[in-house]
């Protein structure tokens, strides 16, 4: 086998103005870039782009890892950074399934949405209960934490309403502060301060993170 590279490489929020050098120059030098259309509009110099929608994630992560088991480098561009609800994991399990060393790959962090809503909304983060729910069923693992006196920041799993429908079924105060932080970086940008009882009744996009004081 003749082994290329793999870069993972975290792209931030979603806004040019959040992309690290780092990860500019890496795109810059690689044989592909693999990613979502509009992750790779991000980047103004690229070689070979692949890129792909939702459904077809699985298909082209493992063509990138196979691009790079014949000798390629190659550039998987996620979103916010790839090590939280990114896609560091499964790039890392085609990787071992394809024998492709370890020490080829190499992950680029990025500016994390979750990090933006926290600096957005003055939150040292490092004292916060800090939960993904994105793509996953265990809502209920919310619940043990809700109430521990910390801020919680999550991505949700289902709608924010859905989501603060949930809450509101499993006792938590109808009054409690919520901040919805939706598209962040992006023109069109909103954050909302309310209640939970009044987030239970709004509309917004999937793209938010929910910050429950
Ligand atoms: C697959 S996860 C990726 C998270 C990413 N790895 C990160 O560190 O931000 C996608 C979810 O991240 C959140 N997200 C990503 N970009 C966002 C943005 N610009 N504004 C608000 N939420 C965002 C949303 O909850 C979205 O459904």
């Amino acid at each position: 086998m003749q082994t290329g590279k793999i870069f993972i490489i975290g792209i931030g929020p979603g806004a040019s103005e959040y992309l690290t050098k780092k990860a500019i120059d890496t795109v810059k030098t690689s044989d592909y870039t693999i990613g979502s259309t509009r992750a790779i509009e991000l980047f103004d110099d690229v070689q070979n782009k692949i890129a792909f929608n939702v459904k077809e994630l699985l298909e082209k992560l493992n063509e990138g890892v196979q691009l790079a088991c014949n000798g390629n480098t190659v550039s998987i561009l996620s979103t916010g950074d790839p090590g939280f609800s990114g896609v560091l994991n499964t790039v890392l399990r085609i990787s071992k399934e394809k024998e492709f060393p370890n020490e080829n790959i190499e992950v680029i962090p990025g500016i994390s949405s979750l990090q933006l809503a926290a600096a957005k909304c003055h939150i040292q983060w490092d004292n916060a209960n800090v939960m993904t729910f994105h793509g996953r069923e265990n809502i209920e693992d919310i619940l043990p934490v809700i109430n521990n006196g910390k801020t919680t920041i999550a991505l949700p799993s289902r709608k924010v309403k859905d989501m603060a429908q949930f809450l509101l079924d499993h006792g938590v105060e109808e009054n409690r502060k919520v901040v919805v932080c939706e598209r962040l970086s992006y023109p069109d940008e909103n954050i909302v301060e309310a209640t939970l009882k009044d987030i239970a009744q709004s509309e917004f996009t999937y793209m938010c993170i929910m910050i429950i004081y």
